[in-house]
């Protein structure tokens, strides 16, 4: 089952992917997370997309389409998180899929409004060793500044400053915002609630990939 999380930065995708995978057993694919391990690596991909990471811009279509032929397994259940985010990248990524006679099964749309977005993405805090994520009000670490799990320091991502947030979010309405109209028309889009609580949108979350329809 291939299953697509669309919607704005900061509106818990990455968060609702990641219980998907421990509770349910998922492939969790996110492209922000595999470029991040680029830039940190400085491979040849980190240091091209770093420039358009840091400004909230989307990194060129071709590098990204690369990068998930290369990284989608052959067999189980996927979640892509942060994929396709253009219409070149949805229609990649079903000329990839059609060739082993496989399609998206579901899309879901995380919903929110501008002001939930920035109050999550300005608190969001991220362990420089690990990867995991924190918010300094909704899911705050024991100890300020330090990782619960691996005991690294907790940094801000360059990208959840405020000048870039927004243009993150107008690249989302302009570049992203039309995959909605896209896969409502293939009938396969189900819209929720992101500002809920976590476990309140795990719960829908869940019903939603485990109903057969
Ligand atoms: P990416 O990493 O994909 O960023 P994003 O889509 O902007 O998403 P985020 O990771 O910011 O947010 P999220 O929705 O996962 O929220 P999270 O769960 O962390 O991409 C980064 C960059 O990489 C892009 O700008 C682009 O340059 C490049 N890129 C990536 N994919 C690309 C592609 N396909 N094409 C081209 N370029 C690409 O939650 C946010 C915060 O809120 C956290 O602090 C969390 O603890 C908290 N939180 C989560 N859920 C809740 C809740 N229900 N209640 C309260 N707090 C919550």
């Amino acid at each position: 089952m291939i299953v697509v999380f669309l919607g704005p930065p900061g509106a818990g995708k990455g968060t609702q992917a990641k219980l998907l995978s421990q509770r349910l057993g998922f492939l969790h694919l996110s492209t922000g997370d595999i470029l991040r391990e680029a830039v940190k690596k400085q491979t040849p991909l980190g240091i091209k997309a770093k420039e358009y990471m840091d400004r909230g811009e989307l990194v060129p279509d071709n590098l990204i389409i690369a990068l998930i032929e290369e990284y989608l397994p052959k067999e189980g259940g996927v979640i892509l998180d942060g994929f396709p985010r253009t219409i070149a990248q949805a229609e990649a990524l079903e000329n990839m899929l059609s060739a082993k006679s496989k399609k998206v099964s579901k899309v879901l749309l995380f919903d929110s409004p501008d002001e939930v977005i920035i109050d999550r993405l300005s608190g969001r805090r991220v362990c420089s060793n690990c990867g995991a994520v924190y918010h300094i009000k909704y899911n705050p670490p024991k100890k300020e500044g330090v990782c619960d799990l691996c005991g690294g320091s907790l940094v801000q991502r360059e990208d959840d400053k405020e000048e870039v947030i927004k243009n993150r979010l107008e690249v989302y309405k302009r570049q992203t915002q039309p995959l909605i109209d896209f896969y409502k028309k293939k009938g396969i889009i189900y819209r929720l609630d992101a500002t809920k609580s976590v476990e309140e949108l795990f719960a829908e979350v869940e019903g939603i990939i485990k109903d057969g329809g």
